[in-house]
């Protein structure tokens, strides 16, 4: 089965051919982040409108570079949500539209599936069941992942999501948006003895998150030294560190917890917090005390992409799954 897989839920648009025996044939992703840059955050009205300049161009350029021809495919998938409507929209528009001229099934799938099942698209990839940590700007959460829809969620953040903390506390030290990356650049130069953030949540029972409060103490840390005259380049460094350290340590704390918790022995770990270097060192040395494996995406997979959906959709549109006439487009959609 070849699909076409489209996401535009945020400010990426997503385009990618996925063939159930062939693999990945091509993917293609425009970003963006440029033009949100100056708001400092995503703008929705410009991320819709550009999603429907850009989402045509990327999709005939990759049935050019797949080498088959315009509409050679058995199905499309799209994101139906979580995400912002307006740019939901786009997708759900344009998959529909081509899917009523080709003739084929079309399928709005659920965005966190995709990043969860991102994975899936490397060589080495986890067989079910595994656990699953989805950490992305709009998500932090634990799932058991029993099979393709059976997802038994374990804990999850009851504040901010953790690439949101970082895109916050990157806000605070004057950094552009998206943060997470720009905080992990900043703490390399960082020394991790200099403050320590506390672990949120760890002291007691439980898998669910909590980062509202390492945002606090990321300001009352930057407005004191700047108080005193003394936030230079070197303490924004180390401040960036302590907060890189409290998140990685508390994601890898719940992660143990939950592996020890289900006996499982495989850890996926995906969405846009995954390409954090430091947060993987942590990761892989925990597992590997417990003699467990440790799968991420390939780096252009942890963030939004297009593959992710098109690989979700040939599953379930394998499976006969499909939309009706009426296309989809949920902001808010749990997993
Ligand atoms: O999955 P994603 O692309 O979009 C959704 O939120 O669905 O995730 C984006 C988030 C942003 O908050 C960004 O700051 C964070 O992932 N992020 C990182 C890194 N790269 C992206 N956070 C920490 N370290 C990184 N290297
Ligand atoms: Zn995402």
């Amino acid at each position: 089965m070849r699909v076409l897989g489209i996401e535009t839920s945020c400010d990426e648009t997503g385009v990618a051919l996925y063939d159930s025996e062939r693999g990945l044939l091509a993917d293609a992703l425009y970003s963006q982040i440029e033009m949100h840059i100056e708001h400092g955050g995503v703008v929705p009205e410009l991320a819709s409108r550009d999603h429907v300049r850009r989402l045509i161009p990327l999709i005939e350029q990759i049935f050019h570079d797949a080498g088959i021809e315009r509409g050679d495919v058995d199905g499309i998938a799209y994101t139906a949500g979580p995400g912002l409507v307006g740019a939901l929209m786009v997708g759900a528009s344009t998959a529909h539209g081509l899917a009523r001229a080709w003739q084929v099934p079309v399928l709005g799938v659920h965005h966190m599936e995709g990043h969860l099942l991102a994975p899936m698209l490397e060589e080495a990839h986890p067989d079910f069941p595994f656990i699953a940590l989805l950490v992305s700007g709009g998500h932090t959460q634990l799932v058991e992942v029993r099979a393709l829809g059976d997802y038994h969620l374990l804990g999850e953040s009851l504040d901010d999501a953790a690439g949101e903390a970082f895109d916050k506390a990157a806000r605070m030290l004057s950094l552009p948006y998206p943060g997470g990356p720009q905080i992990a650049r900043l703490a390399e130069r960082g020394n991790p003895q200099r403050f320590r953030f506390p672990r949120p949540m760890t002291d007691r029972p439980g898998l669910d998150f909590s980062f509202s409060g390492l945002k606090t103490h990321t300001l009352t840390a930057v407005r004191k030294l700047e108080a005193a005259g003394e936030l230079d380049e070197q303490a924004r460094a180390d401040i960036a560190r302590a907060f890189e350290e409290a998140v990685a340590d508390t994601l890898v704390i719940k992660c143990r917890r939950a592996l020890d918790q289900t006996g499982l022995k495989r850890l996926v770990v995906a969405g846009g917090v995954s390409a954090n270097r430091r947060l993987r060192e942590r990761l892989d040395a925990m597992v590997a005390k417990r003699e467990a494996r440790a799968f991420y995406p390939r780096g252009r997979f942890c963030t939004d992409n297009g593959a992710m959906i098109a690989y979700v959709g040939a599953q379930r549109l394998a499976a006969g799954e499909r939309d009706d006439t009426s296309l989809r487009a949920t902001p808010r959609w749990p997993l």
